[in-house]
């Protein structure tokens, strides 16, 4: 197969694409020729050497999501043929024209999405959905705040609040940005390099944030969460340290909670899939929920999609299409 292979550590030019050994699928296992790959931002970290992946999946591959045709069935798998369209959260290895994936992480593909949208969905679907529905417990009629409404897990939590019925606040980082989000439905849009977010929000009744920043923004979440209000954090670019005051907790009964996907056991995954299946595949086949896909690079581009992935005039989703 060929593999996109973090060289070293460093810029995107690290990535290079090299011949590797067919991987061979275990007995639970499907073996996917993947047709296309999404990348996140955890590819840019692990690319950096800052986001090392979990034990047993390699760490020179990058890819967290991928989507292909079922090529080989691994000898316990059932209920799955050769030639089934799929998508597929991963735990790595995606950057490839050839990924071995748990079967009971696969989600067919319906045909009206195509390789490059369904690709684009595991990891911030998955995400979004443990975070903002399973811990954060967003029902309708929540104001939701949602940091980086622009970017891979923004565009879906956006969507995902939407549909369930939350009034969703964002920020983002320019007007062109601004205008991105509103077509995805955003209610109310914050430019945070010209506004300060706990300003603008501080008459509002805020019930739930999805936060990736943490450091500065940490405190401002204490002060304008309602009562019983809940903070989740999925990542703390600006910092991870903060300081809590536990009486503002107790007075307003706040939840804070967080976590991490990959690292994640087999298990969780597979439940999470099923529940996904369950409640969000019909609004994928309706296309109610579609990612934000801006652009598509072949494979062979894999250096170039990361340099516009790192740019800050990227929005959305990126997806590499492989080369058949
Ligand atoms: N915990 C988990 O399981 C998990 C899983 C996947 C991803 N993540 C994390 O979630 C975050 C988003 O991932 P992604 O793939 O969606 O990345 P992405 O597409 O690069 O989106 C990141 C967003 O953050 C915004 N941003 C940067 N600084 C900001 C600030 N000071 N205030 C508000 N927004 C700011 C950017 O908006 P502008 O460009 O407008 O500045 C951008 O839209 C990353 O930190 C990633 O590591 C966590």
């Amino acid at each position: 197969m060929q593999a996109a292979i973090i060289t070293e550590y460093g810029g995107p030019e690290v990535l290079r694409i090299e011949t590797q050994e067919d991987p061979q699928p275990a007995a639970h296992e499907v073996l996917l020729s993947v047709k296309a790959a999404g990348i996140n931002r955890p590819d840019v970290f692990q690319r950096k050497g800052n986001y090392p992946a979990p034990p047993g999946v390699s760490n020179d591959i990058p890819g967290l999501e991928v989507s292909g045709i079922i090529k080989t069935l691994g000898k316990d798998v059932q209920g799955m043929s050769v030639g089934d369209e799929v998508f597929a959260l991963l735990a790595g290895g995606g950057y490839a024209t050839e990924v071995c994936v748990a079967a009971e992480l696969c989600i067919p593909k319906p045909k009206n999405i195509s390789f490059e949208e369904a690709a684009c969905f595991p990891e911030t679907l998955f995400t979004v959905w443990h975070n903002l529905f399973q811990r954060g417990n967003l029902k309708e009629g929540d104001q939701v705040l949602i940091h980086g409404g622009s970017g891979g897990i923004g565009s879906m939590a956006i969507q995902l609040a939407k549909l369930f019925g939350a009034t969703v606040y964002t920020t983002v980082g320019s007007a062109e940005k601004a205008e991105f989000v509103k077509q995805l439905g955003a209610d109310n849009v914050i430019n945070y390099q010209e506004e300060d977010f706990e300003e603008v929000l501080k008459d509002k009744k805020i019930n739930l944030i999805l936060d990736s920043i943490g450091g500065s923004y940490f405190n401002k979440h204490i002060q304008l969460l309602e009562p019983d209000g809940r903070l989740i954090h999925i990542n703390a670019v600006q910092g991870a340290k903060v300081e809590l005051n536990l009486l503002k907790m107790m007075q307003k009964r706040i939840w804070i909670s967080g976590s991490t996907l990959r690292s994640r056991d087999l298990n969780f995954k597979i439940n999470l899939t099923l529940e996904i299946k369950n409640k969000i595949l019909p609004f994928i086949e309706s296309r109610k929920l579609v990612p934000a896909v801006t652009r598509v690079f072949p494979f062979e581009e894999v250096s170039a999609a990361h340099l516009f992935f790192d740019s800050p005039k990227q929005y959305g989703k990126i997806a590499l299409k492989m080369y058949s």
